[in-house]
């Protein structure tokens, strides 16, 4: 099983979005996929109609591992679980904190459901914290959605460098151009020094569209309610893109 975890120091930059509509172009592709949800908000949880709930909660899902063969739930689409978001979620850093080793926590509880899936995605909340800890130890790879601007480049750039120091974190960043906007001089100007700036970006790029904003009313990934649109395309292309580099 591969792990992915869409992640950001920054809120609102489509963390969410590309978690929920990658795991669907895996989906697609006939891999077995499992979405954990880890935001206290729910987002992801939302767009796939589950209710934001874990039985039990984040304390017993962090203190004993196996829980998690018990609370994944099934969506809409057969062989696309989710591991729903619970608002507890909220406290995750305090639980992990109190069990031994809590740095390598997530790694343990995925290892648990690692035979059943092919991809695990986590939908990280914005934050740097133990949580993310957690995940930069339990993921292979972080894919970090990238608004052309300069004060998302400086983000990606601290979050770099705390990586690079750290030998520990294994995981591979693989940041992408999102919400690109090319009316804007300023997404112009920063999409063009993008793979200069960071080599180890990606190519493929997630324009700005308004038909993600839908998502919240048809809950649901982009191309079950707007199948031949641009934004459905990008996802297509930026999976294939992320695929090739992790298999
Ligand atoms: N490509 C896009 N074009 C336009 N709007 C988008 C795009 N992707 C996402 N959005 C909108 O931007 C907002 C933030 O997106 P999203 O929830 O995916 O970000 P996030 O990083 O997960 O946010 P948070 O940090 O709160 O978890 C949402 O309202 C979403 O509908
Ligand atoms: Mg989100």
């Amino acid at each position: 099983m591969k792990v992915l975890a869409t992640y950001n120091i920054k809120g609102g930059v489509g963390k969410t979005a590309s978690a929920v509509n990658l795991a669907y172009c895996a989906f697609k592709d006939n891999l077995r996929v499992l979405v954990w949800d880890l935001d206290p908000q729910g987002a992801a949880t939302y767009y796939f109609r589950i209710k934001p709930k874990v039985k039990a909660g984040a304390r017993t899902l962090v203190s004993k591992v196996r829980t998690i063969n018990n609370v994944i739930k099934a969506t809409n689409f057969d062989g696309l679980d989710l591991l729903p978001a619970d608002f507890s979620n909220r406290n995750m850093d305090i639980y992990l904190n109190d069990e031994k080793k809590s740095d390598l926590r997530f790694r343990k509880i995925v290892s648990q459901i690692a035979p059943e899936y092919d991809l695990l995605i986590i939908d990280c909340p914005p934050s740097i914290s133990l949580v993310s800890k957690n995940v930069f130890f339990a993921s292979d790879c972080l894919l970090i959605p990238t608004i052309p601007t300069h004060l998302s480049f400086r983000a990606y750039d601290q979050l770099k460098r705390y990586i690079n120091k750290h030998e520990e974190f294994k995981v591979t960043m693989l940041p992408y151009l999102y919400m690109v906007d090319r009316r804007k001089s300023i997404h112009k100007q920063f999409s063009e020094k993008f793979l200069n700036t960071f080599p180890e970006g990606l190519e493929s790029q997630i324009s700005y569209s308004s038909i993600v904003e839908k998502m919240g009313i048809y809950r649901a990934p982009v191309e079950i309610f707007d199948t031949y649109s641009g934004i459905s395309t990008d996802f297509n292309k930026l999976w294939k893109e992320i695929y090739n580099r992790i298999i």
